[in-house]
Parts: C-alpha cells; structure tokens; sequence
C-alpha cells in the first residue's frame, strides 16, 4: 500500500480562503477587521520564522496584525503590563504570545493573564477546560487544524483507536481530547510509556509530536493507518523532516502527513480561523 497524502498545503490556502471571506463579510456589512496582537519576545529563530508567518498570513487574509517585539531580557512585570493593556483594547480580538518565552520567565502566569475571549491559541486553562468538556470555545491551533486536515479529506474518526505521541499542553493534551471528541479511543504515549513500539502498532490513528526526526519507524505503522506528524526538526543539512520516518511509513499507511507540507500550514491558518471567531464572538456583524 502506498499512502495518500494529507496536503496541509492546500488544504490551509482553502482554509485561508474561507477565512478571507468571513473578513470581507464583516467590512462589508459595515464591520471593523479582526485585530490580533502578536508577542514575540527575544530572538529564536524558529519563533521568528513562525511569527513572520502568521503576520504575513493575516495580511493576506484582511486580519489586521500588530506586532509587539520585545527583548530576550524584558521583565515578566512587562510582558504582564503588555497583556493587561491588549486585554482593555477594544480594537484587539486576539493575543498569541509566541511560546518558547525565554527560560527566566513564567510562560504559564503570561497565559493565564490573557483574557480568555482573546486566547487566540487557546492555551488559557478556561479554554483548554471547555475543550476538554466539548464545550465551544477558541481551540489550539494545531490540534485544531490537525481535525480540519482530517475532516477535509473525509477521514471518518468514530470508533478508531488513536494513538497520540507526546504530552505538551501545545499538542499532546488537546490532541487527544480533540480526538475523544471525535469518538476515538486515545491512547497518550510519553518518555515513561512502556513498549511503545506495541501501542503504535495497534494505531488506526496515530499523531507523532515528539521532536525527534525519524523518531517512529516506518514498520511499526498499521496497514491502512492514518499517520499524523507534527514534528518539524532541522537536520544538520538543513533540511526539515518530521518524528516519522517518511518513506518507510508511506509503504504501510492509509494516509500521512508530509513534512514540510502537512500540519505546520494548517496551524498557521488556523490561528486566522480562530482570530475571526474571536472578532465574531466579541463584535458580532450582522
Ligand atoms: N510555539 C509552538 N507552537 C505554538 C503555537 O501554536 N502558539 C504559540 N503561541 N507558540 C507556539
């Protein structure tokens, strides 16, 4: 069997799209544009990447962004002060502070100050509670856009038994709660899990978020799985390859992931889904 692929590519430009229209419905009917404030605090590469992403992204799709770039060495009192005055502007419907914050801050007291209407990536312990009790409300953008991807290529997820690899509040929590919701049967793997290699090999479903390359080898996947790989790792040559080994994997799977290509541009667009949801909830146009 040679796996179909999951192509996050396209299926993000259509989300991208029908966000562009949800934007436009609004100006036109007389409506402001959704606003999202974006944090980046300090100078890691790969953050600065994702976020010149997501900037560029809104841009594109009518949102408007504001940037707010902050040194390495900033105090957490100021980042603190920076949430609560974008918490009181009425023009801001969203706030994504970009995580890794460097090590001398606390990440979690910065999420817990965002208002909660206003946590674009969902992150907040309300939003991650309403999730967890299938209740609406802004939902993580890559679990999120993981079930987009899914649902766009008509995987049907009741009833299967998934596997999620990786325990971070990001991905491995909300992933398996967006896939109990779903009616699967979750499985969270992690450092202490004991033979893994057997619980993925039992995967209908399997979801790698591990950070390492090639971490899951291509003969423990089920004839006929659908294999998800959030991992995006930059080898030394520079180029980036996903926790999966690609090439083995693609011989059994049903479906899978590339990397790059499958769930980084769902996450990004994403973020732009939830961002209008959040100017829809706040200032409803009618
Ligand atoms: N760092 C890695 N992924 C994410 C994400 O989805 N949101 C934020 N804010 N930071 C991240």
């Amino acid at each position: 069997m040679t796996a179909e692929i999951l192509d996050g590519k396209a299926a993000a430009l259509r989300l991208q799209q029908t966000v562009g229209a949800g934007v436009a419905r609004r100006t036109g009917a007389g409506g402001r544009p959704p606003e999202l404030a974006v944090v980046l605090v300090g100078e890691n590469p790969a953050s600065q990447v994702y976020v010149r992403k997501k900037r560029s992204q809104c841009e594109e799709v009518g949102i408007v962004s504001h940037a707010h770039d902050l040194p390495a060495d900033i105090e957490q009192e100021t980042l603190l002060a920076l949430v609560d005055e974008l918490n009181a502007a009425a023009n801001i419907d969203g706030i994504l502070v970009q995580l890794p914050l460097p090590p001398h801050m606390d990440a979690q007291q910065v999420i817990d100050r965002i208002d909660p209407a206003k946590d674009v990536d969902g992150f907040h312990p309300v939003n991650m509670g309403r999730l967890a009790l299938k209740l609406p409300g802004p939902r993580s953008c890559t679990p999120r856009g993981v079930m987009t991807l899914l649902e766009d290529a008509g995987i049907v997820l009741a009833g299967k038994d998934a596997v999620i690899i990786g325990q971070s509040n990001i991905v491995g929590r909300p992933m398996a709660m967006e896939l109990l919701n779903a009616r699967c049967t979750v499985t969270i793997c992690h450092s202490r899990t004991r033979d893994l290699e057997a619980k993925v090999r039992g995967a209908d479903v399997l979801v790698a978020a591990v950070g390492r390359p090639g971490f899951v080898q291509g003969d423990w996947i089920k004839e006929g799985a659908v294999v998800v790989d959030v991992g995006i790792n930059r080898l030394e040559s520079g180029k980036l390859a996903g926790d999966v080994d690609f090439d083995g994997a693609r011989q059994r799977a049903g479906w899978i992931t590339p990397v790059p290509g499958g769930v980084g541009p769902m996450t990004v667009a994403t973020l732009l889904a939830n961002t209008l949801d959040a100017a829809d909830a706040r200032d409803p146009v009618y």
